[in-house]
């Protein structure tokens, strides 16, 4: 199995709840080492570049605005198979769609509000991690 890294956000819904230390909790007890982490609170225009793929999308501006209603917490995981892993301990984007036990259900409070972020695919998990981390910052 690959070593991988992939980005993952706490976002405003988790850190207004003082969930971060819970959900890294989860990623560190699945084996996913945080190889970088910096809290930041996202101004539109980034929020928007950052998820520019959902541009046409009808939940866009909502999105967006959700994303920037307070700090999130921007993290590399490192791990075997880390986008998998982490997909997996996410659960689905919809928290009312995903199984017990994962960060969604237990946490997520809607479609948007759904507490966390982790790229989908290895070459997203690049461009997403080089959107926030210079190879400096991230100290495996
Ligand atoms: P995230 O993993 O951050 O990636 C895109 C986000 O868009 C997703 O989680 C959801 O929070 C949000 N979103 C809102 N509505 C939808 C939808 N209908 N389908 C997929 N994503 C949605």
């Amino acid at each position: 199995m690959a070593v991988e890294r992939t980005l993952s956000i706490i976002k405003p819904d988790a850190t207004r709840r003082s969930l971060t230390g819970q959900i890294n909790a989860r990623f560190e007890a699945a084996g996913l080492r945080i190889v970088a982490q910096r809290r930041l609170r996202l101004m539109r225009p980034q929020a928007e570049r950052f998820y520019r793929v959902h541009a046409e999308r009808s939940f866009f501006g909502e999105l967006c605005e959700s994303m920037c209603a307070g700090p999130v917490v921007v993290q590399v995981l490192e791990g075997e198979n880390a986008i998998k892993r982490n997909r997996e301990l996410m659960g689905a984007t919809n928290p009312a769609n995903a199984a017990p036990g994962t960060i969604r259900k237990d946490f997520g409070e809607s479609i948007e509000a759904n507490s966390v972020h982790g790229s989908d695919s290895s070459e997203n998990a690049r461009e997403e991690i080089g959107y926030f981390f210079a190879e400096i910052d991230i100290v495996g």
